[in-house]
């Protein structure tokens, strides 16, 4: 497609109402859709190849998965980024959370936690909202809470079962549905921003 072409596509998008969220994790694109409905904003999943860079920066991580997926598809689209910092460990595994959680998961976690009574991290997301016109503008979010003793509960993904968030009393993120899951995430935080701005932009520019 030429750049011309793309433009074009980008200029007659519904902007306000409809966000092209690029992930291929369905659990993310699940949490994303309710939370922007809130907002009468409709989401709609691509699941386009967005090259990830390794940086110790979750901003800069969103920021060129952003400006590398709009170069692909010639659409305004959000990215999100996001990781798990635990305290004790002084912030591990923070921007390398993918990698962390494919190679020793949750229970190299725990493991690496067993006789640690400081047991704080919290969960931090970077979206990035970029077009064919606009660089990269980031939201963040973060939700506070605790690493628990063991895995508990069987909904959510990644590192859900075991972490503790400080609004849902002792339980975990996988002890959560996903509506309950929005009113404290790091997630519904930053995408709440993200469709707030998005939403009065468009009242503005249209
Ligand atoms: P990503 O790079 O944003 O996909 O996230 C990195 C890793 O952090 C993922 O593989 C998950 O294991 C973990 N992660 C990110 N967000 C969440 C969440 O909301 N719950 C549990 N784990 C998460």
């Amino acid at each position: 497609m030429s750049s011309k072409k793309k433009d074009n596509v980008s200029a007659n998008f519904p902007r306000g109402r409809l966000a092209f969220f690029v992930t291929s994790n369905v659990h993310k694109f699940n949490e994303a859709r309710r939370v922007l409905s809130e907002y009468k904003l409709a989401t709609a999943m691509l699941k386009i190849k967005a090259a990830e860079i390794q940086d110790d920066s979750l901003e800069n991580i969103a920021k060129a998965s952003a400006t590398n997926a709009v170069k692909n598809c010639g659409l305004p689209i959000i990215v999100e980024d996001a990781g798990l910092f635990v305290e004790a460990l002084n912030g591990f595994p923070g921007p390398y959370s993918s990698y962390v959680y494919r190679t020793i998961g949750t229970r190299g976690i725990l493991k690496l936690m067993e006789n640690v009574d400081k047991r704080d991290a919290y969960f931090q997301s970077v979206v990035a909202f970029s077009s064919p016109e606009e660089a990269p503008k980031c939201f963040h979010g973060k939700a506070k809470g605790k690493i628990s003793r063991e895995e508990r509960g069987s909904l959510g993904f990644g590192f859900d079962p075991i972490f503790e968030s400080s609004g849902g009393g002792s339980r975990t993120f996988a002890e959560m549905a996903t509506t309950e899951k929005n009113e404290h995430s790091h997630r519904a935080e930053a995408l709440r921003k993200f469709a707030k701005w998005y939403t009065c932009g468009s009242k503005r520019r249209f």
